[in-house]
């Protein structure tokens, strides 16, 4: 019995996909849960460890390979400059990689919901029946558009019809050529130099194959998916966001089958590259994108959306915006938070309402509650940050760090004016605009002393609605006397 292990898979990425109706991203690298379409064949074409892995680029191919070189360089593109069918796109992969005897495994490119389970079986199947091709079948409510799956007497595979060039009988079967395949590569290739242009399309058609290598004498089987939706392909963008849904349902299911709770799924979206661990909490109309990761014990949401962000055990996250930050255990985040690149909270801490910060470490237990923006700094533990400050770290041309230590207490409504350093125990007043450093234990002022000028609202704004209340108070206060 021949390896399992496929000397190549080639996924086929040439076409246009006109129904896109895309004039900047070619069509399969449209995104869903986090990965490209491609991406996702790819991913699932990689579990099978094939010697090669092939990917057929044509339309947008300097996009298409620019893309594969960064998710997936092991990946082999060749490109067709000219899309004159499948059959000719596998060709072209079959000389361009060099790929001779073994085994074969051809898939589109334009089919993301595709498990690696269900490519797996289909080449165990192929080898345990010792076919020449295998195919994936399945049954569509509507197979209209689809090549139909024609079986001889004994059920056998005999030939795929394009529904193109399908009779009215033919066009009655439901069982349609979903577009994966597995082949004894030598017989592939010779089965390809046979295949006419002489059909609907005038293309050179990969399915003609399957009636060649019948009409030599050898094995066709056919491996039919019980779950039709997982076969389907996006060929327009109202496929590509069911498919989506379908993704984000099947992603959502595996969290919540491992345990994790999940408030809302119609309304929560999760990447596939995300781990949740058990006993998170998500709630309604959160997002988690890219490489977030969320600990055991901490709730995300209602309405937050995290992306490359981590968060630790027991945090609390709600109504936040956050890309690439670190959030660490027991913290406190939002509600109305944004957490840009370089945000580290340590644990306990809190970062509050209409707070946003970068490039800004936040000691353990140091609270930043109201109205604040921290820019390029690093708080020590213990501290508080009162409401309304702003970390000022521009000057105009560079960006500048502060430092602030443990236990400060800056008071509210202060500026910051970045280089400074704050010792460890000081203060500082309300209202103050911190220029300079303030040393440990300190307690630094820097406004302008209050000044009453008495009587002066009577004076200059006589007749006033203001005028007429203080005379009001002058009169209670002599009464009172
Ligand atoms: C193909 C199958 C059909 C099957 C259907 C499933 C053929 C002749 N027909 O039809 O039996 O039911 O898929 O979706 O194969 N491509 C290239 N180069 C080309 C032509 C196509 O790389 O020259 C790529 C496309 O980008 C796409 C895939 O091959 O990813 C399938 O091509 P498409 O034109 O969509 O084939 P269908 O007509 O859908
Ligand atoms: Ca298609």
């Amino acid at each position: 019995m021949s390896s399992s292990r496929p000397s190549a898979v080639i996924v086929l990425a040439a076409g246009e996909g006109t129904r896109m109706k895309s004039r900047k991203i070619p069509k399969v690298l449209h995104e869903l849960a986090g990965r490209s379409m491609v991406g996702h064949v790819v991913a699932a074409a990689r579990a099978l460890a094939p010697e090669r892995l092939v990917v057929v680029v044509g339309h947008g191919r300097e996009k298409v390979v620019e893309h594969l070189q960064a998710v997936e360089p092991t990946a082999l593109p060749v490109t067709q400059t000219e899309q004159n069918g499948t059959g000719h796109a596998v060709r072209i992969a079959l000389d361009g990689a060099a790929v001779a005897a073994g085994t074969v495994v051809v898939t589109n490119g334009d089919h993301p919901l595709l498990r690696a389970q269900t490519l797996e079986d289909l080449v165990r199947l192929h080898h345990d029946e010792g076919n020449a091709v295998t195919l994936l079948s399945t049954e569509m409510p509507d197979p209209t558009g689809y090549g139909r799956i024609v079986r001889g007497s004994q059920g056998e595979v005999t030939a795929i019809v394009e529904h193109k060039d399908a009779d009215d009988g033919q066009r009655e079967i439901s069982e349609i050529n979903v577009g994966m395949y597995v082949f004894d590569g030598l017989l592939l290739a010779d089965a390809l130099k046979r295949v006419t242009t002489d059909n609907a399309n005038g293309e050179e058609y990969l399915t003609d194959v399957v009636g060649i290598l019948r009409g030599d004498g050898h094995r066709a089987g056919a491996y039919k998916a019980a779950d039709w939706v997982e076969t389907q392909g996006v060929n327009d963008r109202v496929q590509l966001a069911g498919a989506r849904r379908q993704l984000n349902d099947r992603i959502l299911e595996a969290h919540m089958r491992a345990g994790v709770t999940i408030v809302d799924p119609a309304s929560t979206w999760v990447d596939v590259q995300v781990t949740i661990d058990a006993d998170a909490v998500i709630k309604p109309g959160t997002q988690l994108h890219g490489d977030t990761h969320v600990a055991a014990g901490a709730e995300i949401g209602p309405n937050c959306t995290l992306t490359d962000t981590s968060v630790g055990e027991d945090a609390v996250v709600i109504n936040a915006v956050c890309d690439q930050a670190e959030i660490g255990p027991q913290t406190s985040v939002g509600p109305f938070a944004y957490l840009r690149p370089g945000t580290r909270l340590a644990r306990k801490a809190k970062v509050g309402t209409y707070v946003e910060t970068k490039n800004a470490v936040v000691g353990e237990g140091t609270k930043v509650p109201h109205l604040t923006y921290v820019g390029d700094a690093e708080i020590g533990a213990g501290s508080n940050i009162g409401a309304a400050c702003v970390f000022v770290n521009y000057d105009g041309v560079e960006k500048r760090k502060s430092v602030v230590g443990d236990h400060v207490k800056v008071g509210s409504d202060n500026m910051l004016v970045a280089p400074v350093t704050i010792g460890d125990g000081a203060y500082t007043a309300a209202g103050s605009v911190i220029t300079e450093d303030v040393p440990p234990g300190a307690m630094a002022v820097a406004r302008a002393r209050q000044r009453n000028v008495e009587g002066w609202v009577e004076r200059k704004r006589p007749g006033t609605p203001s005028a007429e209340a203080a005379r009001r108070a002058a009169e209670r206060a002599k009464q009172g006397d």
